[in-house]
């Protein structure tokens, strides 16, 4: 990796700039490994990596309200950002942990960065994260109980299971406090709310991702549930400003269904979205 500049926020030269600026991304899907598999929603760590390095810089905070096993904040220690992630299940929590523990015991036994995984409800996220502290947040909220068989469809045709972010069916666990078991409706009231602490504890001008996946479930009458258009909506209620759009092309991670044949064309759904928001400088009351 080339050395970073004092120059720009996040330390890239102008040739790392324009090289990374691609909007689609057909190269950050890898095999995932077994602790990654069996929590079965994780997004890749090159991902993350490609995350934090664009909208960050060694040093800052990096933050993840839903972290899952960790990837966000293992990507962070990778790249010397400090980083907390809040994860509901406490399975999740100790994996994330022991992978962390992994990564920070360098040659040395000590790194620059500090990271830490919380478990708890991340509604709860003002009370582990300060205001104005963080440079960016990188996160994938569980789905509402709305697209499971849709996902669960795509799941089956998956070239590897392992290799699809947002495939794997099923509720995540039987906590009421789990977004992933909500209903659409209550699902987008909290969370906006969660937009709203988000930005809260964004430093101004900070950043906000958040990688979501579209879906359709025609068997229903639903050609198209467009969840990164609600995703935006519901960011810029909370005072972001919608910045860019990146899409994850996932493409060699999916056999391609026959869809609507012969009567009703549809594409196959294979890629992602990062929404990325970002808090204005100025923040009017
Ligand atoms: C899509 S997964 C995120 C996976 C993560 N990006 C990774 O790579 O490991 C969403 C996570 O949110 C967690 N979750 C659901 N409701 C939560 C809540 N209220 N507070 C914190 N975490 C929650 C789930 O347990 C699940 O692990």
């Amino acid at each position: 990796m080339a050395k970073a500049t004092d120059e720009t926020f996040n330390g890239l030269s102008g040739k790392e700039w324009t090289l990374l600026s691609k909007n689609v991304w057909d190269d950050v899907s890898s095999p995932r490994e077994a602790y990654q598999i069996e929590h079965g929603s994780t997004f890749p760590l090159a991902l993350a990596e490609r995350v934090i390095r664009l909208y960050s810089k060694e040093g800052d905070l990096v933050f993840d309200p839903f972290v899952g096993v960790g990837t966000t904040v293992i990507a962070a220690a990778k790249m010397e950002r400090d980083a907390i992630g809040i994860e509901l299940q406490k399975k999740f929590c100790d994996t994330a942990k022991r992978i962390l523990d992994e990564e920070k015991t360098d040659l040395f036994g000590q790194k620059r960065s500090r990271q830490a995984v919380v478990c708890d409800d991340c509604r709860n996220l003002l009370e582990y994260v300060d205001r104005d502290s963080v440079q960016v947040t990188l996160t994938s909220a569980p789905y509402a109980n709305f697209s499971r068989r849709d996902r669960s469809r795509v799941y089956k045709r998956a070239i590897s299971p392992a290799s699809d972010a947002n495939a794997k069916p099923g509720a995540f666990s039987i906590f009421s406090e789990d977004f992933g078991n909500l209903g659409y409706e209550e699902y987008t009231e909290e969370l906006k709310k969660i937009f709203k602490k988000v930005f809260d504890v964004t430093k101004p001008g900070g950043y906000c991702v958040w990688v979501v996946k579209d879906y359709r479930d025609t068997q229903s009458g639903i050609p198209y549930v467009s969840v990164h258009s609600d995703i935006t909506n519901f960011g810029v209620s909370a005072g972001w400003l919608h910045h860019d759009l990146i899409i994850w092309d996932q493409n060699d991670q999916r056999r391609l269904m026959l869809l609507g044949f012969p009567n009703v064309f549809y594409s196959n759904q294979n890629c992602a979205f990062l929404v990325v928001f970002r808090k204005p400088e100025r923040v009017t009351a």
